[in-house]
């Protein structure tokens, strides 16, 4: 594929002209606090880019999964705010998307300033799967800009989404790809083209439905997958261990069966915990012990215990194997790394991808939250991407509609 660059666009000229951006300013929040500005801090540079050539710059996006209506706990009002104390231009937020408010501090914008529009999510047409209701929507942000707008998709997190404001309006409008999106692509080819041996993956979070196609297009290729998070437990259940009251997909048994299978045969090996972190319940608080992986009913908490974490001797095995590698891609935490007594896994993974001679790319809003929470700092890293959903189905292999409408 091939793409119209940022660059390109700035070569044109923007001075005075009306510069739509999609941005992914999915942030985390507590009330009204950013907990994690990474996505903004990464979508600093696109918007400095045009605001010093003299754009007029809206920006859309989108913040968690409102129901089409607005509501104020799903506001960029602190994202924007966010945007506005890290930002050397001016930031301003409209009350609504495309109504009045936007409307008037559009028409009130001044070269090189920046307006942010609310959640594009407050209205039901962004994602919805009627093509004509989205064009709809697409067309009024697309009034917004005049006559002679342009449009820059920067939301490497939402180019999997066949969203309005990410997917439509690029048919309307001359589309140019924002150069945090060309950076996450050219790092996400590394996994997927030449690749360094071995190539180490590390994958966690909590579901493992979430993760079966990732899954299924890695066997073959990665030499080793680290199975951490809650989806661990569906691997001990399809090896034939009880997990007590450990989150457990059973209706996926056979699927993790048959992939244990398939992946012995195409040489990628899997490596479950040999020892768990079991809890008397789901607190910061709770009681716990280590105990091995096929005993987790004999922990004193019996039936009842949830493993939390990975023990401390598959932290120090799944080390190892981080620390040999030449490529890591690592999607989703260990364990429950937001309580300190469950944090361990997450925190020796993320230690060794700190300390392994490889190219290690951390994916996944989470996993990008939990190195920040357990004190790492991003350029320990190779790269941090912003997209958690989006990385994933890139290496999936599957179609990126944000992506294959911005090629030429
Ligand atoms: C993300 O958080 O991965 C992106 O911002 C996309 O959000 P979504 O999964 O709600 O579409």
């Amino acid at each position: 594929m091939t793409f119209h660059t940022l660059n390109e666009l700035i070569a044109e000229g923007v001075r005075g002209r009306y510069i739509l951006v999609r941005s992914d300013l999915n942030v985390p929040l507590d009330g009204s606090t950013v907990t994690d500005d990474g996505r903004i801090k990464a979508s600093l540079p696109v918007l400095t880019k045009l605001t010093d050539a003299g754009a007029r710059v809206l920006v859309t996006a989108h913040l968690g999964r409102p129901k089409g209506t607005p509501e104020e706990k799903y506001s960029l009002k602190p994202a924007a705010s966010r945007l506005a104390e890290l930002a050397e231009f001016k930031v301003s937020l409209a009350d609504d998307t495309v109504g009045s408010s936007a409307k008037e501090h559009a028409s009130a914008l001044q070269d090189g300033e920046v307006l942010v529009l609310e959640n594009v999510r407050f209205d039901s047409r962004e994602t919805s799967k009627d093509d004509a209701e989205r064009a709809a929507f697409a067309d009024e942000l697309v009034a917004l800009t005049g006559d002679n707008g342009a449009f820059v998709d920067d939301a490497f997190g939402a180019v999997h989404r066949k969203h309005a404001s990410v997917y439509d309006v690029a048919t309307r409008l001359p589309s140019f790809q924002g150069d945090l999106v060309h950076t996450e692509v050219e790092v996400l080819r590394k996994l997927t083209a030449d690749t360094q041996r071995p190539y180490v993956v590390v994958l966690g979070g909590s579901k493992v439905s979430d993760k079966l196609a990732v899954i299924d297009n890695l066997i073959g290729k990665a030499d080793t997958i680290l199975v951490g998070g809650g989806m661990l437990f569906t691997f001990l259940a399809a090896v034939g261990h009880k997990v007590a009251g450990s989150l457990l997909e059973e209706d996926q048994i056979p699927v993790v069966q048959d992939y244990l299978k398939r992946a012995a045969d195409a040489g990628t090996e899997f490596v479950v915990p040999t020892d768990i972190v079991v809890a008397s319940k789901f607190a910061a608080d709770a009681d716990h012990e280590t105990v091995p992986a096929d005993g987790i009913e004999g922990s004193s908490f019996g039936t009842q215990g949830i493993g939390l974490d990975i023990g401390p001797d598959s932290a120090a095995a799944f080390a190892d194997r981080i620390k040999g590698a030449r490529t890591v891609f690592w999607n989703g935490p260990m364990g429950v790394f937001e309580f300190e007594a469950f944090s361990g896994g997450t925190r020796a993974v993320a230690q060794a991808l700190t300390e392994a001679d490889a190219f290690t790319v951390v994916g996944g809003g989470d996993s990008a939250a939990a190195v920040r929470t357990l004190g790492f700092s991003d350029d320990q890293f190779g790269h941090i991407s912003t997209g958690g959903g989006a990385s994933l189905e890139y290496l999936e292999g599957k179609d990126l509609p944000g992506l294959t409408v911005l090629d030429r």
